[in-house]
């Protein structure tokens, strides 16, 4: 019989939690800061593949892989090993003030993934929330201009420069004061919820009215605009995708106006959506793309890439003393070769037979408004009424928490959306599990409203 971590499908042994989770929850309420935000009590112990171990014995299918961190799976023999061998040679140097090979190297083969003829440079970071405060910078100094354009929903980050960005909640916002000035934020298009009736297709045009029409006209010239940022999926929003014409559209106008055109891949990117980079879907040439998560399999990695001809900022303009350590580039290296040989199109794969087997959920669940996403980035809108559209963040939560006693972890996105975010090498038989148990729970929740 396979061990616990071998199986592809979960095992629950304890009640949940069980008896060591509960001892680690006490000490956590006792001394870890009250700002996370978990949702139902999983203490981790080991993982494999797509299957987590808590502290007792129980198994769990990972349908979250770390908020859509661990691309290759937990701890895959390649990872690891490409781990240990850097850490038992270098561990440190800083990128900043010296040279080693592992950077240029990665730095080449992200720069090839993007989209555009054009070669590009690379900075690394530590986060997500570093790479956009860095291409915030980036923008602002290529350009010298200093406006930027967001999207109400998106989420880029919470450092004071990131958090100015981001339009996802008001609670990451409240209390911390004054932000960044001369950023403006437009509506993001959300076709399940468009004002204008149109399509997954072409929703947006509106928007696109409102800011050349209304911001680029009244408060913004678009010549004192540095960048207008977007996630081409947008993740902690909700798992939305933005329509191909529209981000094309945002394209010619920021190349109309020499403005920045930012994407934001770090939750999108990395093999997720079935190629490297969301936007490739899209047709769209970013002038800089940011990274993160999935980048390094769970080695804390991002990185800023742009087109040479835009990442011209004199020595040091900007630096860091951590981001793009070694061993995080080892283990981005060997992360990059697993997406590359199988997991982008495993991805793409999956993704299609999850998607075929979601089909009908809007008409078999009547609290299940809208299916959605790409690849692997899939997100399920949980609302009171179909017709109506009520969100319904109370089915919704106990859905995601229903899972976890089932043995599926599964993530919130948005206000009331539920998100599938798997590694990318899960199988059939572990879709058809996640697939089961969410039905399973849809019911339960149905049954009791
Ligand atoms: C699209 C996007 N941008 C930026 C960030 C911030 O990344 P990090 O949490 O690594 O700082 C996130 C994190 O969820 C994200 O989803």
């Amino acid at each position: 019989m396979p061990t616990t971590l071998e199986a592809k499908t979960p095992r629950l042994v304890t009640a949940l939690p069980g008896p060591n989770a509960k001892r680690v929850l006490e000490q956590d309420a006792k001394f870890m800061s009250p700002s996370y935000t978990r949702d139902y009590p999983l203490v981790a112990k080991r993982g494999h593949g797509a299957i987590v171990e808590d502290v007792d014995g129980n198994s769990f299918l990972d349908f979250a892989a770390g908020i859509a961190v661990c691309s290759t799976g937990h701890c895959h023999p390649k990872v690891v090993a490409a781990i240990q061998k850097q850490a038992a040679e270098l561990i440190h140097m800083s990128g900043t003030d010296f040279y080693y090979e592992s950077m240029p190297q990665l730095a080449e083969r992200l720069g090839q993934t993007m989209p555009g003829a054009e070669n590009k440079k690379v900075f690394f970071t530590n986060s997500g929330t570093e790479a956009i405060e860095g291409a915030i910078k980036l923008a602002r100094y290529a350009t010298k201009r200093d406006k930027l354009i967001a999207f109400y929903g998106c989420f880029h980050g919470r450092s004071m420069g990131a958090l100015s960005l981001t339009a996802s909640k008001s609670t990451q916002r409240k209390g911390f004061g004054a932000l960044l000035s001369g950023i403006e934020h437009i509506p993001f298009p959300y076709a399940y919820r468009c004002a204008h009736g149109h399509t997954a297709e072409t929703c947006g045009a509106e928007i696109l009215e409102q800011l050349e029409g209304q911001i680029f006209k009244r408060l913004f010239d678009p010549e004192d605009v540095a960048g207008i940022i977007i996630e081409p999926i947008q993740g902690e929003g909700g798992y939305v995708p933005a329509p191909k014409f529209f981000l094309q559209e945002l394209q010619r106008i920021c190349r109309q106006h020499g403005i920045m055109f930012i994407v934001d891949e770090v939750q999108s990117g990395m093999g997720r959506t079935g190629k490297w980079w969301a936007c490739e879907h899209s047709g769209i040439e970013p002038d800089i793309l940011c990274s993160a998560k999935g980048i390094a399999s769970g080695m804390p990695l991002g990185a800023i890439i742009a087109r040479e001809s835009v990442m011209r900022w004199k020595p040091g303009a900007h630096g860091t003393t951590f981001g793009g350590n070694p061993v995080c580039l080892a283990a981005a290296l060997a992360t990059m070769d697993l997406i590359e040989s199988e997991y982008k199109e495993n991805a793409r794969r999956m993704g299609e037979y999850l998607f075929g087997r979601l089909a009908d959920w809007t008409k078999n669940f009547k609290i299940v408004g809208d299916v959605r996403g790409r690849g692997l980035m899939i997100g399920i809108e949980i609302v009171r009424d179909q017709r109506t559209k009520e969100r319904a963040a109370d089915l919704r939560n106990a859905i995601v928490d229903l899972a976890f006693h089932k043995g599926l972890l599964v993530l919130g996105a948005g206000e009331n959306t539920i998100r599938l975010s798997p590694p990318l090498l899960i199988d059939q038989e572990q879709a058809d599990f996640a697939v089961r148990t969410l039905e399973d729970c849809f019911r339960e929740v149905e049954k009791k409203i």
